[in-house]
């Protein structure tokens, strides 16, 4: 039998999940941590604790499974978009990973556009130069840690961080390295002219792969912290978003997701390169050799839910601890008892800034039209439908670009919540689809991955087809789709208002 490993670096955990040829789960183990919040609107982690997540997780699956590491034919890497990993000569971290969710890097973007031109930079790399993006990350070290810049030799992404450690080699893939704001999106390799006008060594990123190359091997040290054989071929992988958009089977021209997880993206496959002129949502180059991608990233979706259990749920926590469930089942029942629109109450999702489609890093969330009436319920919901109008906001815009999309999966943890896959069909007015593989993600997406690399498929659409899995379908309900219309209209309209108390609400001492 093929075996085929996916490890998913991602930023509430990392899960490595075993699979055999028809995807058929044999093991699979989470390990859990949280981010530094240094300051308000920072996020940091600290990528020896992905490492040791990593090692923990595959150690668990190759024993759990029992099976024989040697029979492993490849593994695939993804993880967390944008996050630096710095390096100095011995290949040791200098910091901490700047996350794809810090808002710190305003002042090094506006010196990027500055240096490249607005115009010349969504020429080469599709998209303008954004907070959450690596390229500011590493200006922003430059500026304000030259002792750490002046040591620095390597620079990778969170999941290639991995596979240094796995293989000793310095890469990536074109997928996840579309979003540092360096790469050529047409050409799929680093821009030289880009490299050289902000400073940067070509050196320090690695050679750029395809998602389906094969970058490397398992080394005799990594195999002993893993559990994993020695010289076993580890390939490109996909950032997460991609990497769930293959396990999802959104590989062709008409299909997209949505994803609910601590960041919420909306996601077209397109066999030819479409850039929205505002750089509201993004295009990046797919796992799919050749193709790209748009997709839209808010960035506090899942992660909105989660903080509100974690704040305001303590109750649900503990009672959930007792009778064995899932406080955000319990948190889901809460919030069906309350109606369309949660009592006219009404939740902006900006907790760490918002990416799209506001580009605003000064955002935070606001519960608007609080009452003394309110119950935990209407707050969890408006939580939820403030996360889905963020969603649909996006799917406005993607539409907008003439992308003609006529299938939509959803998948994360949100996909999970029967109320939450409710909303999202109303609100987009189309029948929405869930997978059974769906809660794989973007470990399946790279496992798949590894096995076009490795020969155990012959092609993407020959590893889907060969999956077994079921789907399933929520379809709009009329009267809440339309319920929902003036709450949206609302919603809309309120950052507009905002947006220049949030700035005011920043510059407070
Ligand atoms: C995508 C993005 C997030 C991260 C974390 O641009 O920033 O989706 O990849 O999931």
């Amino acid at each position: 039998m093929d075996y085929l490993l996916g490890i998913d670096l991602g930023t509430s955990a990392t899960k490595s999940v075993l699979f055999d040829k028809n995807g058929v789960v044999l093991a699979s183990s989470t390990a859990t941590y949280t981010f530094d919040q240094p300051k308000n609107g920072w996020a940091e982690q600290d990528p020896d604790v992905w490492w040791r997540a990593v090692c923990q997780t595959t150690n668990d699956v190759v024993s759990e499974s029992g099976i024989d590491a040697a029979h492993l034919k490849g593994i695939g890497i993804s993880g967390q978009m944008h996050g630096v990993v710095m390096l100095d000569e011995n290949g040791d971290v200098i910091r901490k990973s700047i996350l794809w969710n810090d808002g710190r890097t305003a002042e090094e973007c506006a010196e990027i556009t500055d240096i490249i031109g607005a115009e010349r930079l969504i020429q080469i790399t599709a998209n303008p130069a954004l907070v959450g993006f690596s390229a500011g990350k590493i200006l922003w070290v430059r500026r304000h840690e030259p002792e750490n810049f002046a040591r620095c030799r390597h620079i990778l992404l969170p999941k290639d961080y991995i596979r240094y450690k796995l293989t000793g080699v310095f890469a990536t893939e074109v997928s996840d390295a579309s979003g540092m704001n360096l790469l050529d999106i047409r050409a799929r390799t680093w821009s030289d002219e880009i490299l050289s006008k902000l400073g940067i060594e070509k050196e320090w990123l690695g050679d750029v792969y395809e998602s389906v190359d094969i970058t490397g091997e398992v080394t005799a040290a990594a195999a002993a912290g893993t559990g994993l054989h020695p010289g076993t071929p580890v390939v490109g992988g996909a950032g997460d978003n991609a990497a769930a958009a293959i396990g999802v089977g959104v590989y062709q021209s008409g299909r997209a997701m949505t994803t609910i997880g601590t960041s919420g993206v909306v996601y077209a496959h397109s066999d030819t390169l479409a850039i929205e002129p505002q750089g509201r949502i993004h295009t990046f180059c797919s796992a799919v050799p050749g193709a790209w991608a748009v997709m839209s990233c808010t960035l506090s979706a899942g992660l909105s839910l989660q903080w509100f259990r974690n704040t305001c749920c303590e109750q649900e926590i503990a009672e959930a601890k007792e009778s064995g469930t899932d406080p955000y089942d319990l948190m889901n029942r809460l919030a069906a008892s309350s109606p369309v629109g949660a009592n006219r109450l009404l939740f902006l999702p900006y907790l760490m800034g918002e990416r799209s489609p506001l580009l605003d890093e000064h955002a935070r969330g606001v519960f608007m039209g609080l009452s003394a009436m309110h119950t935990k319920g209407d707050l969890i919901r408006a939580v939820m439908e403030g996360v889905s109008y963020s969603q649909r906001q996006c799917f406005d815009i993607l539409s907008g670009m003439g992308l003609d999309v006529n299938d939509m999966t959803i998948c994360g943890g949100g996909a999970r919540s029967p109320l939450w896959l409710q909303m999202l069909s109303d609100l987009y007015g189309c029948t929405v689809k869930t997978t059974s593989l769906a809660k794989e993600g973007p470990a399946l997406g790279v496992a798949i991955l590894a096995g076009v690399g490795t020969g155990v498929y012959e092609s993407i659409e020959e590893a889907w087809e060969c999956l077994s899995k079921t789907t399933a379908e929520t379809t709009p309900d009329e009267a809440d789709r339309n319920a929902y219309e003036p709450y949206y209209a609302l919603y809309k309209s309120l950052y507009p208002v905002l947006q220049e108390s949030f700035l005011h609400l920043a510059c407070i001492q």
